[in-house]
C-alpha cells in the first residue's frame, strides 16, 4: 500500500514488455518454469528488514551467492536465462529475475501478478543462510519469513509455489515433485498435503509443519477447498516477496 514506484523510461518499459514474450517462450520450450519460479524466490528471499540487506536486487548474477548450499542447482537457471539477458542489456538483472518468477506462475496457468520494473543491481551477495532449512518446522519459517516482513498467510500461500517442480537428490539430497502435475499452477499442492504421503510424491518436514500449526492448517484447508482464494493470496504474497525493499512507502 502507499509504495511509490519509480518511473522508467518508455524504453525501458519497451525492453520489459518485449523480455516478458521471450521468456514465454523460453519457458514454453525448456519447461523451466519450476527453477525459474525458485531463482526469483531465492533471490528475494535473502530480504532482511531490519539492515535493509539482501533481497531481490540480482546478486544472483554473482557465481558467489549461486554457491550458497540452499542454491544448488541455480547455474542451470542462470544459464538458461543469460542468452536472453544479454538481449536487453538495459534491464537489471534484478528485475529480469523477477520478471522470469512472475511470467513462470502467469504461463503455468497460476495467477498473474502485477510487474513494476525499476529494482536496482546491488554490487554484493547477502550473507549465506537467510533461506529456510527443509528439515525444521513453523517456528524456524516464522523466523525467517518473518525476518523478511512476511506474514502466516504469506507462508502459507507462498509454500503453495510448490505446486510447480520437485526435489533433486543432488541439488537438495531430498527427491520428487510434491504434486503429480509439477508443471501446472494449480492448488494441487494443498489438496496433496491434506491427503496425506503417497508413493512417488513428497512432503518435506517443512511442508508438514503447515498442517500441525493451529494457524497454518486453517490456511491449507481453506486454500484446498478454494482456488480462487488461493490465487488471490498467492498473487498477493508473491508480489510482496518479489518487492522486498524496494519502492518502499
Ligand atoms: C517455506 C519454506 C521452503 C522450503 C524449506 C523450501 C525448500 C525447497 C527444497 C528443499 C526444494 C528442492 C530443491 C531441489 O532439490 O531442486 C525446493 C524446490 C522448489 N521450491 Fe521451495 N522451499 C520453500 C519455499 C518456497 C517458496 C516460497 C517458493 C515459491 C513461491 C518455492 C518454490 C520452489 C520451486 C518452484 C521448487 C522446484 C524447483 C525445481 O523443480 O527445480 N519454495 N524448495
Amino acid at each position: 500500500m502507499g509504495k511509490s514506484y519509480p518511473n522508467v523510461s518508455a524504453d525501458y518499459q519497451k525492453a520489459i514488455d518485449k523480455a516478458k514474450k521471450k521468456l514465454r517462450g523460453l519457458i514454453a520450450e525448456k519447461k523451466c518454469a519450476p527453477i525459474m519460479l525458485r531463482i526469483a524466490w531465492h533471490s528475494a528471499g535473502t530480504f532482511d528488514l531490519n539492515s535493509k540487506s539482501g533481497g531481490p536486487f540480482g546478486t544472483m548474477r554473482f557465481a558467489a551467492e549461486r554457491a550458497h548450499g540452499a542454491n544448488n542447482g541455480l547455474d542451470i537457471a542462470v544459464g538458461l536465462l543469460e542468452p536472453i539477458k544479454e538481449q536487453f542489456p538495459s534491464l537489471s538483472y534484478a528485475d529480469f529475475y523477477q520478471l522470469a518468477g512472475v511470467v513462470a506462475v502467469e504461463v503455468t496457468g497460476g495467477p498473474e501478478i502485477p510487474f513494476h520494473p525499476g529494482r536496482e543491481d546491488k554490487p554484493e551477495p547477502p550473507p549465506e543462510g537467510r533461506l529456510p532449512d527443509a528439515t525444521k518446522g513453523s517456528d524456524h519459517l516464522r523466523d525467517v519469513f518473518g525476518r523478511m516482513g512476511l506474514s502466516d498467510q504469506d507462508i502459507v500461500a507462498l509454500s503453495g509455489g510448490h505446486t510447480l517442480g520437485r526435489c533433486h537428490k543432488e541439488r537438495s539430497g531430498f527427491e520428487g515433485p510434491w504434486t503429480s502435475n509439477p508443471l501446472i499452477f494449480d492448488n494441487s499442492y494443498f489438496k496433496e498435503l491434506l491427503s496425506g504421503e503417497k508413493e512417488g510424491l513428497l512432503q518435506l518436514p517443512s511442508d508438514k509443519a503447515l498442517l500441525s500449526d493451529p494457524v497454518f492448517r486453517p490456511l491449507v484447508e481453506k486454500y484446498a477447498a478454494d482456488e480462487d482464494a488461493f490465487f488471490a493470496d498467492y498473487a498477493g504474497a508473491h508480489l510482496k516477496l518479489s518487492e522486498l525493499g524496494f519502492a518502499d512507502a
